[in-house]
């Protein structure tokens, strides 16, 4: 039996990259008899970045209701809050006084921020440990896979290069974990062709009510291709975003594109042919329409779950119990590894 973990960060409701690279893979993944799955809300990483408390509660709801209506059944998983589990941060200590500092220097999150002109003064230690803080999320259940976005696999190999160094002193106590990165979802696009981010303010939420969701989509900026005229599916972020969540939808919105029409089958010179036109306003509706249908049944179990906040805290609070039965076994044999404890 596998075991597989992976956790999201409380920094906003999902988007749909958080949605197609981490939470359906992972939900999947959970779903195989031959795999045991601990699924996590990271919300002590989102400490970071000082979240109003009002928000980081909000948002700590929204991951929950979003793994839930993603199809995460919490019988079947180990479903937790990252912060319920004080295993977690201890081994991060332990875990930090054998990582190298040059290690944590060549860390993206510290140095992107270092890149845009953060001091110093102005850089917490907490975004700097962050790669620590990880890796004891992931060594501290034994887990053999990480499923993750292309943007976490450093993450993910300063956790290998952990485990590695501290069992090079104290013994095999620590499991390698392996990183699952989908090869077809490596990286949602954001509304701008960027990487979909929160921090870019380029993305597309599956949950938000369908108005709010068409004005996002209908902000995607497009050339000025003429009414009619074959639309490029190059480098388009419609195109790949309806790809994305309907993969089946592939070939016909390709021929769509490349004739400029909706319906390419009907031909003939009738007057009203532009009724069948297919422009960027046209591409724009297929994506919102692949959004919906591939997610009516989620988006109403997000707002069942959204709307019953005790049910959705009685759900995090028995997965932290069974998180921290398997974390203290962890813990155990590492103290005692360490000379922490006697046994
Ligand atoms: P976070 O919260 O930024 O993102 C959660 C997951 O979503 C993936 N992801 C994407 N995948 C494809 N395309 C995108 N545009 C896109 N944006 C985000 C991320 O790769 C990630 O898998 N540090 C982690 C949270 C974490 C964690 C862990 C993950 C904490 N501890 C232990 C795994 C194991 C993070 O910030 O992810």
């Amino acid at each position: 039996v596998k075991r597989v973990l992976t956790g999201i960060k409380p920094t906003g409701v999902p988007h749909l990259g958080n949605v197609l690279g981490a939470i359906l893979p992972a939900v999947e993944l959970a779903q195989r008899s031959d795999h045991e799955s601990f699924l996590f809300i990271a919300d002590l990483h989102s400490l970071t970045v000082r979240p109003d408390p009002e928000a980081l509660r909000a948002q700590t709801r929204a991951v929950a209701a979003s793994w839930l209506a993603c199809g995460l059944d919490p019988e079947r998983v180990v479903f937790y809050r990252q912060s319920d589990v004080p295993e977690i941060p201890k081994l991060s200590w332990i875990l930090s006084c054998s990582m190298p500092l040059g290690l944590l220097n060549r860390a993206h999150s510290f140095k992107d921020a270092l890149a845009k002109g953060a001091t110093a003064d102005e850089v917490n230690v907490g975004l700097y440990a962050y790669p620590v803080l990880m890796a004891a999320d992931i060594l501290a259940f034994d887990a053999d896979l990480v499923p993750v976005g292309k943007d976490q696999k450093q993450h993910l190999e300063i956790t290998q290069e952990a485990a590695r160094r501290f069992n090079l002193r104290y013994g095999e106590v620590f499991k390698v974990p392996d990183a699952v990165v989908d090869a077809d979802v490596m990286t949602i696009p954001g509304l701008d062709g960027r990487k979909m981010s929160k921090s870019y303010d380029n993305t597309l939420v599956v949950f938000d009510d369908e108005k709010t969701m068409w004005k996002r989509i209908k902000s995607v900026a497009t050339d000025s291709t003429p009414y009619g005229e074959p639309l490029s599916t190059e480098d388009d972020v419609l195109f790949q975003l309806t790809c994305a969540i309907q993969p089946d939808r592939r070939p016909s919105l390709a021929r769509q594109y490349t004739t400029g029409r909706k319906n390419p089958e009907l031909s003939g010179p009738e007057r009203d042919e532009s009724a069948n036109y297919f422009g960027w306003g046209d591409a724009k509706k297929a994506l919102l329409q692949a959004a919906v249908e591939r997610f009516a049944e989620a988006r109403e179990r997000y707002r069942h779950w959204t709307t019953h906040p005790d049910e959705l805290e009685d759900c995090l609070r028995h997965g932290a119990e069974k998180a921290r039965h398997f974390a203290r076994a962890v813990l155990d044999r590492v103290e005692a590894s360490l000379g922490l404890s006697w046994i």
